[in-house]
């Protein structure tokens, strides 16, 4: 006996001689299709972030068209389609504002149409989970196919990368070691190429957990957006995803808890962004899987990051492409006990079987577990009476000297403040002092901004101090270095004790121990905390639902609204 043949949820718009089907494929066939294409064949939707004001998703539509090629030589039926795109370098006042927005966008796209399946093509930073969120929240089959990383900047004998080139050579600018012309001159230097930032920044950092997911093809992560071998994975995955619809592989079968712990401990290998815990608690929410703050903690804690790359490390992208690239640190977590290898991937095989045959040939890129960059990368969790919900920091970006210190509080009430006030002489401020910086959180500044690295005062930048304890409730670029406490919650704009700190008040991190305490006794907590006022907040539009609805950085930043799988179901017709 014939197995039955599943009905695809396509042939819901174009099965049939009735009035709704004539009408569904009438419209459709002002695009010049053929009728057989309406007959049975999984529809492949191609949900593009392509945007010439994202500019590191500008190639997509190259990538699209490999793509098609795929779901055609499969027999699917490729229809692309446009959502919100978010550009970290030029959305303000932050891309994070949008990730959700667009996660809407992306649901309600897939739902609304007659969609089997969806490649996701994603890359700068917010635009892969924002995708992999709304994608899951229908669970649909689904392929995220990244656009890969620029290739490396040359500047002046240096090879500088996205973003890390920019916190650096401002420094020294500001120190008035580099002159002006010098600092422009690197603009194009540094970025000289379609793709996304060559960092280890959020961007690469999630194209890699992509692939650690099982949500990509093998060697998402790491091949250059302009490698011909890029357009090669996307046309393979356009075939793929057409067996996925045919195999009714949904989402949630790829995006386990499963994958999501070994997720959590490839960010730890590769000195992954401190942006991805938002994002994967906001992902795996969507699914239902449960993933906690402390599950960072706990999974990444033991495992070294191998990754030498900027901004922990010294190289880039390219340089780890070629060095062997993902499959290699995953071989070397399989190989010591770290990771799931039986954990399925999109691509049909399991993450154990796809990285087999890696082979490590660059081991000062990727370094060999004998000779860790770090010993225990992973995201530090922090707590106490400054983060009573959590803070993080990324040991592997800070400065091992700084990991235990106890300084004076240098309090910014905003980041106009800290504007106002960094450059003033008269600051003061000395290099055990440490840096605060309120409501720059997801309500605070509605977003969440990437300012919790916050530059150091010039002064001391003339004097040589080159990092700084610094804490916020902001988020940090991906590409961004320093002893920098993030996310602390509750958050400043909530009245959370970060919004108490006075200038002077005694600070002690203890990364080791996973403290952040503000030494100042529960008494005059109390009095501060009564006499405390919460600042107007945003309200009309989506900046007012935002910020009425989003939830602290320890719970992904997710609307309250948008958390959980809401499937495909067909929605009614309407003529
Ligand atoms: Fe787009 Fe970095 S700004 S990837």
């Amino acid at each position: 006996m014939d197995t039955p043949v599943r009905k695809l949820r396509s042939q819901a718009w174009f099965e049939g001689a009735g009035k709704n089907a004539f009408m569904y494929r009438s419209w459709m066939k002002n695009q010049g299709f053929p009728g057989d294409l309406f007959e049975g064949r999984p529809v492949i939707g191609i949900c593009n972030t392509w945007s010439e004001l994202t500019p590191c998703n500008a190639h997509l539509r190259d990538l699209a068209e490999r793509v098609r090629r795929g779901v055609y030589e499969a027999g699917g039926f490729p229809l692309e389609f446009p959502v919100t795109s978010l550009g970290e370098s030029n959305m303000r006042p932050t891309a994070m504002l949008f990730r959700n927005l667009a996660s809407m966008d992306v649901e309600e796209s897939i739902r609304a149409n007659p969609i089997d399946g969806v490649i996701l093509l994603v890359g700068c930073d917010k635009t892969t989970p924002a995708l992999l969120m709304g994608a899951a929240s229908c669970d649909v089959p689904a392929i995220a196919v990244s656009g890969g990383p620029m290739l490396s900047g040359h500047h002046r004998g240096e090879i500088i990368g996205s973003g890390t080139a920019v916190w650096r050579l401002h420094e020294e600018l500001q120190a008035g070691r580099l002159p002006v012309a010098e600092f422009l001159d690197a603009e194009a230097a540094m970025s000289r190429s379609a793709g996304t930032c060559n960092t280890m920044g959020t961007a690469s950092t999630m194209a890699c957990l992509v692939e650690a997911l099982g949500v990509g093809m093998p060697e998402n992560g790491a091949i250059p957006a302009v490698d011909s071998r890029r357009q090669v994975l996307a046309q393979l995955a356009g075939r793929r995803i057409v067996d996925l619809v045919r195999e009714d592989v949904t989402l949630s079968k790829i995006l386990t808890p499963a994958a999501f712990a070994n997720a959590i401990r490839v960010n730890a290998a590769i000195g992954g962004s401190t942006n991805a815990v938002i994002h994967l608690i906001a992902i795996a929410g969507r699914l239902g899987v449960p993933l906690a703050l402390d599950d960072w903690d706990r999974l990444g804690r033991n495992v070294p990051t191998l990754v030498d790359l900027m901004p922990s490390g010294r190289f880039l992208m390219e340089d780890f492409y070629y060095a062997g690239g993902l499959p290699v640190v995953l071989r070397t977590l399989l190989e010591h006990g770290l990771l799931d290898g039986g954990a399925m991937t999109v691509n049909g095989h399991t993450l154990g079987d796809n990285v087999a045959a890696a082979e490590n040939v660059n081991p000062e890129v990727i370094r060999p577990w004998s000779n860790p960059l770090v010993a225990s990368g992973g995201i530090a969790v922090l707590r106490g009476n400054l983060a009573t919900d959590g803070a993080v920091i990324k040991p592997s970006a800070a400065t091992p000297a700084l990991m235990r210190h106890r300084g004076r509080a240098v309090v910014f009430e905003d980041f106009d403040d800290y504007h106002a006030r960094i450059d003033d002489p008269d600051l003061d401020v000395d290099a055990e002092s440490v840096l605060v910086l309120k409501n720059c959180g997801p309500r605070g500044f509605p977003g969440m901004a990437e300012v919790g690295n916050m530059g150091l005062p010039p002064k001391l930048l003339r004097q040589g101090v080159t990092d700084m304890v610094r804490i916020s409730d902001a988020r940090m670029s991906g590409t961004a270095y320093g002893t920098v406490v993030l996310h602390a919650a509750p958050e400043a704009a909530l009245g959370g004790n970060l919004a108490l700190v006075q200038n002077g008040d005694m600070i002690e991190l203890d990364v080791d121990a996973r403290r952040l305490v503000l030494d100042v006794d529960e008494a005059e907590l109390a009095r501060r905390r009564a006499a405390w006022r919460a600042r107007e907040r945003a309200s009309g539009g989506y900046a007012g639902l935002y910020v009425d609805h989003v939830l602290q950085a320890d719970r992904g930043c997710d609307l309250d609204f948008l958390v959980g799988c809401r499937g495909a179901g067909i929605p009614a017709h309407s003529h």
